[in-house]
């Protein structure tokens, strides 16, 4: 008798990460509480009923923390306080209590690749060669000829890693702009001081940490060269790395097993990406997965990402997926498009796979990528088409990134029985409710081509015909589909 409940209930031992559907909230573009056209967490509290009503679990806030804004809060120049045009810490405490009384969890960004250069660490470590902090990032003289110390580049405009200092005379590392110096994780201080930084947000009651650059947080201790056709930007030493992600493991578990970890793992080989779960609850608990994101929308391609996903995690692990976010063109324009009815299908891919789903805000809208004039352009790296407002009902007044988007407001979605966010609600409805959906095996099933079939634990089957012909297929019984169109089945 108790077999038979614990089988028709696989998910009730799962923890709660692996049922949930997150949702990143970049706040500055989500919801203006104060009308001065930045969004801010009163913002985003006034809209927990929202997010409740659409049935997601958790929201990922992109970062909160005070910063100059050189990359839009990824410059960290205090990792304990909140920016003060999102509300401070205080509004943050009244968001938290709120989501925890509507039964929704809340992950914050973490940003320990690197901090802005207005924070008092890297201060202080610029100060002199011989300042106490000065080994908290990476200091490094120049060459003979005046030139940077090996051949790293900045992500951002594929410059050198590497920023003169004029007044101490030796160059510091940075894998983003000058304005965010990378720390020096080889350093056992810094790693201590980053403890703490999770620790004041644990203790707060944060459900977990997005973890920014996750896949390149400890560079080669030697600063080798990168081989020249190597296609990153700098040397990563990736087992330590990995050491450094099993420390955060072991301080985030000894909360209370309930706090996640989750990577930005911008990596585009599997092995790799599988090899960030260690072995498979000793690293991180959730590892996003670009190959997927980056995937054309074809059933081949995508099969072949979920299947290799499936075959290379350990078995403890768990899949994160994921079709936008705020740095990349928004998937019913890169994925779909434009096209609706394949934005669709993506989505209903998206949310019946094994792993947690991560939707970016205006995904469950269709909201497709902007196009932002040049002279309303904020990002130096050309992603605001990605982050416009989201159109509540209109309802902004000088948004700090225009409205962009040709997409019908959420008020009018709402309202509308046929529109993509009933069919988002619809679907996130459906996983709830289906055991399979939320905890059974991924097993993918025969299809003709064009279509991507799977079954998803014992009973429930996926079709998603991913071509510009009907197509039919055997599942509980004979389905016939229509281009781009999905079905889930009992099986
Ligand atoms: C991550 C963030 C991105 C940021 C970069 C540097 O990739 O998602 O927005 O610019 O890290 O911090």
């Amino acid at each position: 008798m108790r077999d038979t409940v614990a089988l028709r209930m696989p998910s009730s031992r799962q923890p709660w990460w692996q049922r949930a559907v997150l949702y990143q909230v970049y706040v500055r573009s989500f919801a203006d509480s104060d009308g001065d056209g930045v969004g801010d967490l009163r913002g985003v509290l006034e809209r927990l009923e929202y997010l409740q009503w659409l049935g997601v679990d958790a929201l990922w806030l992109s970062p909160i923390t005070v910063s100059p804004d050189k990359d839009w809060g990824y410059d960290v120049a205090d990792y304990t306080d909140v920016q003060p045009v999102f509300g401070g810490l205080e509004a943050f405490d009244e968001l938290l209590a709120e989501a925890e009384r509507r039964d929704l969890r809340v992950v914050i960004d973490l940003v320990p690749n690197h901090s802005s250069d207005q924070h008092p660490w890297f201060q202080e470590s610029r100060a002199s060669r011989d300042s106490a902090r000065r080994d908290w990032y990476v200091w490094r003289d120049p060459r003979a000829d005046g030139s940077p110390p090996n051949n790293w580049r900045s992500a951002f405009g594929g410059g050198p890693a590497w920023t003169l200092d004029e007044a101490t005379g030796q160059m510091y590392l940075h894998s983003f702009l000058p304005e965010q110096p990378d720390l020096n994780w080889w350093n056992e201080d810094v790693r201590e001081a980053m403890d703490d930084v999770m620790r004041f947000w644990l203790d707060r009651g944060v459900a977990g940490f997005r973890l920014d650059v996750a896949h390149a947080i400890v560079k080669d201790s030697e600063l080798r060269d990168r081989p020249p056709d190597d296609e990153t930007y700098v040397r990563v030493d990736l087992n330590e790395t990995f050491a450094v992600q099993r420390r955060w493991r072991k301080l985030v578990d000894a909360y209370d097993r309930d706090r996640v970890l989750l990577g930005e793992t911008w990596v585009m080989d599997l092995p790799t990406l599988a090899a960030f779960y260690g072995s498979g609850d000793d690293q991180l608990h959730l590892a996003f997965n670009f190959p997927f994101t980056f995937s054309p929308l074809d059933a081949h391609a995508l099969r072949q990402v979920v299947e290799e996903t499936e075959r290379l995690l350990p078995a403890e692990a768990w899949p994160a997926w994921t079709l936008s976010n705020h740095d990349v063109v928004r998937f019913p324009t890169r994925m779909c498009d434009g096209d609706a009815q394949k934005a669709r299908a993506a989505l209903m891919a998206l949310l019946t796979l094994r792993g947690t789903p991560v939707l970016y805000q205006g995904d469950e809208l269709g909201m497709p990528q902007a196009d932002v004039p040049a002279e309303q352009t904020r990002d130096m790296a050309d992603r605001d088409g990605a982050r416009t407002p989201i159109p509540w009902n209109g309802g902004w007044q000088s948004p700090w990134l225009p409205l962009g988007a040709d997409v019908a407001s959420v008020a009018a979605q709402r309202d509308d029985p046929a529109s993509f966010l009933a069919f988002c609600r619809e679907l996130l409805a459906r996983r709830r409710s289906q055991p399979d959906l939320l905890a059974g095996a991924y097993e993918t099933l025969p299809a003709p081509e064009g279509v991507w079939a799977y079954r998803r634990g014992t009973g429930t089957a996926v079709a998603l015909n991913l071509s510009d012909d009907a197509a039919q297929i055997d599942l509980d019984g004979r389905h016939e589909l229509a281009a781009w169109e999905g079905v889930i089945a009992d099986v």
